[in-house]
């Protein structure tokens, strides 16, 4: 068996030894199944292939400084592909049904849960999706639901709370107002996926997305949430077309708990000017400090029409240290859970 070097690993596939699969056929949910074949066989008339009924979620888990594993509100993540599913008008599994998946991934890949002092955690990755075949556009009848994971370290590679730069996405939109961004579904990554890349390419850490209205307000990072901290407040932007974070939902709750002020509206561009900390935060990155924000005209424009500059380029700001040193603490066991977003799991 090999070893693996946890403390090297980034945010990146690493091959386990089980998934979990479950599928929804005739109006039923089938018996979750452990299997060791991580090729799925679907029929290639799927809706998914072609019109993207897909949804997806993303959720850690830890083993914390006293060696028992936790997962991080795995509650709040079937809540959301419910809601997701609910948009795609398909069947999903009940928040039991996909706490007790998660669970069986978890133990069928037990020995790939890194260590406490690696800094690395066990990703886990449910996916749902419309498998029965079709070819009119609508909705799928049949769902498989596949629970899968990974061991990763950082989203960047880079060391923990390393400041990172970004740029504003002006030519290149995310989610439409009354579109699906509020929704985790496969269709947003694939949208935006080209100027994510373009972004990554020209050097940036994180491009920052506007809306797509006015292009006057921030709504989120490719895959992430926005938040800035100024006058002892947190303010993330309040939108129906960002992803509802659930990082971004803890920190607001901790944020409030430190005695700072909460608040989630819009966020003009030019407050950028005013922010004392910026980050962005997720299950992936956790909070990545942005200490650089270019606005161009366009991601491939040579112009910078204007350079924010944020905080350190060297160091974390110290309110969003404490944030990070707060809900990693939880995490990982080094600060009592005390609002109850930690599921135990003991090794069978
Ligand atoms: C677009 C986008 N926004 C925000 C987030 C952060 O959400 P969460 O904190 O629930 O991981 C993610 C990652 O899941 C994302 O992909």
């Amino acid at each position: 068996m090999e070893k693996i070097d946890f403390s090297k690993r980034s945010f990146a596939y690493y091959p386990t030894e089980a998934i979990v699969v479950a599928k929804f056929e005739n109006g039923a949910w089938g018996k979750p199944e452990v299997t060791d074949n991580f090729y799925l066989s679907v029929h290639c008339f799927a809706g998914a292939f072609h019109y993207a009924p897909e949804c997806f979620e993303g959720l850690k888990v830890y083993r914390g400084v006293d060696n028992r594993v936790r997962m991080f509100r795995p509650d709040e993540n079937a809540k959301r592909m419910q809601s997701s599913a609910t948009y795609l008008d398909m069947a999903y599994p009940s928040e039991e049904m996909f706490i007790e998946m998660c669970k069986m991934c978890v133990h069928a890949n037990w020995r790939f849960i890194p260590p406490y002092e690696s800094g690395a955690s066990l990703y886990l990755r449910p996916v749902l999706f419309g498998s029965n075949p079709q070819l009119g556009i609508r909705n799928a009848n049949d769902v498989t639901f596949v629970v899968m994971c990974s061991p990763v370290g950082t989203y960047s590679g880079a060391k923990a709370l390393m400041p990172g730069t970004a740029v504003l996405s002006r030519d290149y939109d995310r989610a439409a107002v009354y579109g699906s961004g509020h929704y985790k579904l496969g269709a947003n990554y694939a949208q935006s996926l080209h100027a994510y890349n373009l972004a990554h390419k020209l050097g940036y850490r994180e491009l920052l997305f506007l809306d797509t209205a006015t292009h006057t307000h921030i709504e989120e990072f490719g895959s992430s949430n926005f938040f800035g901290i100024k006058n002892n407040t947190y303010v993330t932007p309040d939108s129906g077309s960002v992803l509802p974070s659930i990082t971004n939902k803890s920190l607001r709750t901790v944020a409030a708990d430190m005695g700072l002020k909460v608040e989630m509206r819009k966020v003009y561009v030019e407050e950028l000017a005013e922010f004392e900390e910026v980050n962005s935060c997720g299950t992936a990155v956790v909070i990545t400090p942005i200490c650089e924000i270019d606005d161009k005209p366009a991601l491939e424009s040579e112009e910078v029409t204007r350079k924010y500059l944020i905080g350190s380029p060297d160091n974390c700001g110290p309110i969003s240290r404490e944030l990070y040193n707060t809900i990693v603490g939880i995490q990982k066991g080094l600060i009592p859970d005390k609002y109850g977003w930690i599921q135990y799991l003991e090794e069978k």
